[in-house]
C-alpha cells in the first residue's frame, strides 16, 4: 500500500475480506445467518430497486406519499436554515423530496458505506441544487463517530427512511437511534420511516411477490458468495423463505436447502441438511406504542407522526429528549 492513500482496489479487498470473514462465522454458527447488509451489491441493489416497484411492496410508494404530503411542514417544524444528514443514503431519491421543501438549507450530508453509491449520487445532487452545500460520508452508520463540519447555525435533521430500521434487531434499533441523537446534538431531529404492523397476509405478500423479485434478490446472496468467495452453491438446490412471525413483530427471511448437500465456500466445506436454513434478514413491524418506546430509548421523543390512509407505514418526526 502507498502510504495511506487507499485506492478503490484497496477498498474492494477490504470489503471482500469483511464479506468473507463474516460469511464463514455466519455458517459455522449453529443457527446460520449472513448479515443482512451483503445483500446488497450491484446486483442485490438493482434487485432491491426493483421489488421497491412491485404492487406487492407497498412500503416505498406509501413512505414516498407520506414525505411528498408532509415534507412542508417537516421543513417548518425543522426551522431556519437546517443541516440534512441522511443515514444510508443509498441513491438519495426520497431525500429530494425534503431537499426541494427546505429552501435554506445549511448543507446535505448523505453517508453511506458504498463509496461508489456515494460518489454518483453526490454528483447528481450537486449538478440538480447548485448552490447545495453537499458533504458526502462514506462509513458505517452504525459506527460512525463524527459528522462533517457544516457550519449550520440551523438544527441537525437527521433522516432515515424506508424502514431501514426494520432490519435492526430491537437492541441494535436502540443503539442506532442512540447514536443519532448524540451525532444530531441536542437541538437535533430524525425522520424515521416506520412499517407497521398489519394484516399477515398483507406483509406476507410483501416478501413473498409473485414474479419473484424478493425470492432472486435473496438467493442473490449465494451467486454473490459463488462469485466473491469461489463457493459452490447450487442456485437450483436453495430457496427464498420469507414468514410473517405475529408474536415477534417481524418478517423473517431465510435461504432453505431443498435436499441434503455439501457446499465450499472460501475453501471450507459446509454441509447443509434438507431443510437447513440460513438467516439473512428480519424486517420488523412497529405499532404505535412500539414506535414510541423505540423513540424513547434512543432518548427521542414523538414530535409529530403521520401515517397514510390505510396505516400501513408510518413517518415520524422525533425530537432530541432533553437528558438532563
Ligand atoms: C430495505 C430493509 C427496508 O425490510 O422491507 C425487502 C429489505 N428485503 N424485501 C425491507 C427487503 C426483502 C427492506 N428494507
Amino acid at each position: 500500500m502507498n502510504g495511506s492513500v487507499l485506492t478503490l482496489d484497496d477498498i474492494a479487498a477490504a470489503d471482500r475480506e469483511d464479506f468473507r470473514r463474516e460469511v464463514l462465522a455466519g455458517l459455522a454458527q449453529k443457527a446460520r445467518a449472513i448479515p443482512a447488509r451483503f445483500l446488497y451489491d450491484a446486483r442485490g441493489s438493482a434487485l432491491f430497486d426493483e421489488i421497491c416497484e412491485l404492487p406487492e411492496y407497498y412500503l416505498t410508494r406509501t413512505e414516498t406519499r407520506i414525505l411528498a404530503e408532509r415534507a412542508p411542514e417537516i421543513a417548518r417544524l425543522a426551522g431556519p436554515h437546517p443541516a440534512l444528514v441522511e443515514f444510508g443514503s443509498g441513491s438519495s431519491v426520497k431525500s429530494r423530496l425534503l431537499l426541494d421543501a427546505i429552501g435554506d438549507l445549511a448543507a446535505y450530508a448523505p453517508i453511506d458505506i458504498s463509496r461508489e453509491h456515494l460518489e454518483a449520487s453526490a454528483a447528481r445532487l450537486r449538478r440538480d441544487y447548485p448552490g447545495l452545500n453537499v458533504e458526502p460520508v462514506c462509513g458505517d452508520y452504525m459506527t460512525l463517530e463524527r459528522l462533517p463540519h457544516m457550519g449550520a447555525d440551523g438544527r441537525h435533521l437527521g433522516f432515515f427512511p424506508g424502514s431501514t430500521v426494520g432490519n435492526l434487531e430491537p437492541a441494535d434499533a436502540t443503539a442506532f437511534l442512540r447514536r443519532a441523537r448524540r451525532l444530531l446534538g441536542d437541538d437535533g431531529a430524525l425522520v424515521l420511516g416506520v412499517d407497521l404492523r398489519k394484516d399477515a397476509r398483507v406483509l406476507h405478500d410483501a416478501y413473498n411477490d409473485a414474479a419473484g423479485v424478493t425470492a432472486a434478490f435473496t438467493l442473490n446472496l449465494l451467486r454473490r458468495m459463488n462469485r466473491e468467495l469461489h463457493a459452490s452453491f447450487d442456485l437450483d438446490g436453495f430457496a427464498h423463505e420469507a414468514f410473517y412471525n405475529e408474536g415477534e413483530g417481524r418478517i423473517e427471511i431465510y435461504v432453505r436447502s431443498l435436499r441434503d448437500q455439501q457446499v465450499n465456500v472460501a475453501g471450507r466445506s459446509f454441509g447443509f441438511a434438507r431443510g437447513e436454513r440460513v438467516h439473512t434478514e428480519y424486517s420488523y413491524k412497529y405499532d404505535l406504542p412500539g414506535i414510541e418506546a423505540l423513540a424513547r430509548s434512543g432518548g427521542f421523543r414523538i414530535g409529530a407522526l403521520w401515517t397514510d390512509p390505510e396505516r400501513l407505514f408510518a413517518v415520524a418526526y422525533l425530537e432530541a429528549a432533553c437528558t438532563k
